[in-house]
């Protein structure tokens, strides 16, 4: 057993469903709180000095009168990748947009080629860094996306590793098959013939090797339209594999409305979306990911956060790590960009990097928030309260990071 006393703040959300509206701030605060832990789960929490029942000979840890908050969850990742892009930057400098850079046989389709020619062990060992970084910084859940394979042997073998990595990192690591990032070069010119492959001979593969739980899309401008999102999205629905969606991040072309109408789990970016793309969330319970730390990379505009928490769409924050538009995995910078950008209070904050994200990786009944029986995945911060948190951008204020019951940081 563990016992973590002298809690000066434990705040979490509450329930183990998607917050939207006034609830995306609905945070329990506990004063001078304790938590017991038994067997990795939360045993019990008690508040106001009291220490819970049936503590005496737990191990125990002194929070020093900090902050306490569920451990962060990275909902959108692309995390496994070969390569780096840094060279990017001086063709941006000189005025190349995303899409010029793609259509040029850069951006994704560079690491597409890094990708491939790594082997398994390789990438496998270079994420493993990267999940150790993650854990620094807080985070005890990520998502990870395949979608730098392009084609059955590489897009398997991603799927591979996340699988792996989920097996050997502290950190669980929830699979997403994205193949259709973009169109491969065998492909130019072929989207739809690329995208009724993947349907017809790696999904069921994906879906018969247990290796996703999710499949996603890029569905932009010169990459996949709605017909194409539609139509890969409801095959892997049909085999069971919940639809995520990358929607509006540079064009709005009607992801996000393609997101409600077939019930999607989340669509992610919307950085472009507009009112009736925002209606068809609303009304289709869809969580949108956003992702501030990739608008700055891409010098764009902020997704509207505010006016979809006013329409109640349950708003969650990821890193968006990946080689080109968000070379950052730091989740902490994320929220304080979350904060000032969107105007999210710290509460909403807290609630868009834990439930929230937990509901759109479907883990919202173990993890997310801290509350008898869940998982014992949480974090003590070198601050007082969320307000201090968010503000500190840029540093790391993760002091303790138990998971499952025990320190794996700090
Ligand atoms: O979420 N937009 C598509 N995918 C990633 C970027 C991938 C890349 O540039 O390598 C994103 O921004
Ligand atoms: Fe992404």
């Amino acid at each position: 057993m563990l016992l973590i006393k002298n809690i000066g703040l434990l705040q979490t959300p509450v329930g183990s469903f998607k917050h939207g509206g006034e609830k995306q701030g609905e945070n329990l605060k506990l004063k001078n709180a304790a938590v017991l832990i038994d067997g990795g789960v939360i045993k019990s929490i008690t508040s106001d000095g009291e220490l819970p029942d049936g503590c005496e000979g737990a191990q125990v840890i002194d929070a020093a009168g900090k902050l306490v908050t569920p451990g962060l969850i990275d909902c959108h990742t692309h995390m496994v990748f070969g390569g780096y892009r840094q060279g990017e930057i001086p063709l941006k400098l000189r005025g190349a947009g995303y899409l010029d850079i793609l259509r040029a046989g850069g951006g994704i389709l560079d690491t597409v080629r890094k990708t491939r020619q790594a082997s398994e062990e390789e990438l496998f060992d270079k994420t493993m860094g990267f999940l150790d970084e993650m854990l620094s910084l807080g985070v005890t859940t990520v998502e990870s996306k395949s979608g730098y394979g392009l084609d059955e042997e590489n897009e398997l073998k991603m799927l591979r590793v996340n699988k792996k990595l989920n097996e050997s990192h502290r950190i669980e690591v929830v699979s997403t098959f994205l193949g259709a990032h973009a169109i491969p070069d065998e492909y130019k010119g072929r989207a739809g013939e690329y995208i009724e492959m993947l349907c017809n001979d790696v999904l069921p593969v994906v879906k018969a090797e247990g290796l996703a739980e999710f499949c996603d899309i890029f569905c932009e401008d010169e990459v996949f339209d709605v017909e194409q999102s539609r139509r890969m999205l409801s095959a892997a629905q049909a085999l069971g594999l919940p639809s995520k969606i990358h929607a509006d991040e540079i064009e709005e072309i009607g992801g996000a409305s393609l997101s409600g109408e077939i019930g999607a789990v989340s669509a992610e970016h919307l950085i472009a979306t507009g009112e009736k793309g925002m209606a068809s969330m609303a009304k289709g319970g869809v969580i949108a990911d956003l992702l501030p730390a990739t608008s700055f990379y891409l010098n764009k505009t902020f997704a509207p956060a505010r006016r979809m928490i006013e329409l109640g769409i349950p708003v969650a924050i990821a890193s968006d790590f990946n080689p080109g538009s968000c070379p950052s995995l730091n989740l902490q910078l994320a929220m304080s960009m979350g904060y000032i950008t969107y105007r999210m209070t710290p509460e909403e904050v807290l609630s868009a990097v834990t439930v929230n994200a937990a509901c759109s990786i479907g883990r919202e009944k173990l993890v997310g928030t801290l509350e008898e029986g869940k998982q014992a995945d949480l974090v003590i911060w070198d601050a007082p309260d969320m307000e201090m948190l968010v503000y500190r951008f840029g540093s790391n204020l993760a002091k303790t990071v138990i998971k499952k019951g025990e320190v794996v940081h700090g």
